[in-house]
């Protein structure tokens, strides 16, 4: 197979480069998938450079979303959920490569009409806007949600699902092209954060100036954003792409009567597996009714593991929107 193996960590995603390597032997309980399709994600370009909270012990094939077609099917397994040739979608370390090995719990069914593409880039941030807005911040029909960073992998997932539970959805974004894709995925009001004054902007939004009722925060923008929060509102912390993780001014949570309630999808198959079925139960309705659909960048094309540098490349400035995607030639009669 070809992939983007780690030997050593390198400085940034130009430096990336692609071999051939033995195809991999999965386990018993692994499947082996040949991956069509790989999205990109913020912490690989964390974990490339050795930064990562995960980092497997070196050499590794970086990647860590997928969409593609299963070649074999685990050994110990008498009933697997999928079978040779079904379209999946998943996560596992070793997703900038031409094949990759996968656990059941991993993988998801393409979703009827979609293609590897779009599928790709499903299964971090969809279920992590889900689970933030649905299961932590317990949204309600009529609500004012504040989705900050929105026009990037979760933050457009985000909108989407704000949108489809019947909330009004103020989007923050730092570029015009930015604010005009988040108003193409639904958003009702779109607002520049990088410009002085945009609290107060949100809060004018809100019924009688009150705040919004919720905030999705995969940024760093706690503090910011308690100025335009609702009594009793909840802020859902995600992440931290501003490098800033925040110490919070506590009174101002006090007085508002306000929840700040953290979020992290990836120890839910863990802590709570009765609730990533629920996620994805939820997620594919919405999917089947119309009101979630893919959001891969499409302002260029990235075409081949090769590419993959460039493309986390503009991840990293900033310069993209959406879920980055890389399509990935399986060879001749390979289908996107
Ligand atoms: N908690 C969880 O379970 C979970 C799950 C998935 C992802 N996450 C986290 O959520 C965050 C967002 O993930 P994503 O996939 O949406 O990432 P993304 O597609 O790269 O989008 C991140 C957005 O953050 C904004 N941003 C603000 N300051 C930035 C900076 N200094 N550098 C880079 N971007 C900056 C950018 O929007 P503007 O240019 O518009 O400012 C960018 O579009 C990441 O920290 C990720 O690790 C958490």
């Amino acid at each position: 197979m070809r992939a983007i193996q780690v030997k050593e960590y390198v400085k940034g995603p130009e430096d990336l480069t692609v071999t051939t390597l033995p195809d991999p032997t999965p386990s018993p309980d692994t499947y082996l998938i040949a991956i069509h399709a790989t999205a990109t994600n913020f912490f690989d370009l964390l974990q490339i450079r050795g930064k990562y909270q995960h980092q497997p012990p070196l050499p590794w094939i970086s990647g860590a979303e997928f969409a593609g077609v299963v070649l074999s099917t685990p050994s110990a397994k008498t009933s697997p959920k999928f079978k040779k040739g079904d379209r999946v979608f998943g996560s596992s370390q070793g997703g900038y490569a031409t094949q990759v090995c996968a656990r059941e719990e991993s993988l998801m069914p393409v979703p009827p009409g979609w293609g590897f593409l779009e599928a790709a880039g499903l299964m971090v941030t969809a279920p992590t806007s889900y689970a933030a807005l649905v299961n932590r911040a317990n949204i309600q029909k009529g609500d004012h949600v504040l989705v900050h960073a929105a026009a990037g992998g979760v933050g457009l997932a985000t909108v989407q699902i704000a949108k489809a539970f019947g909330a009004t959805v103020i989007a923050t974004a730092g570029s015009s092209r930015k604010l005009e894709v988040v108003r193409r995925f639904g958003a009702d009001h779109a607002i520049d954060y990088n410009k002085e004054g945009w609290a107060e902007e949100v809060k004018q939004l809100t019924p009688k100036g009150k705040g919004v009722d919720i905030v999705f925060d995969p940024v760093g923008m706690v503090n910011a954003s308690l100025k335009c929060t609702a009594w009793g509102g909840r802020i859902v912390i995600i992440g931290f792409t501003s490098g800033n993780i925040e110490k919070v001014a506590m009174n101002k949570v006090l007085l508002k009567n306000i929840s700040l309630v953290g979020l992290h999808w990836g120890t839910y198959s863990k802590e709570e597996p009765e609730t990533v079925a629920e996620v994805w139960k939820g997620l594919f309705q919405l999917m089947k009714e119309g009101n979630f659909k893919g959001t891969v960048y499409t302002d260029r094309e990235f075409l081949g593991l090769e590419q993959v540098g460039m493309a986390l490349g503009m991840l990293g400035r900033r310069e993209t929107w959406g879920k980055v995607v890389v399509s990935v030639p399986q060879g001749t009669g390979s289908k996107l």
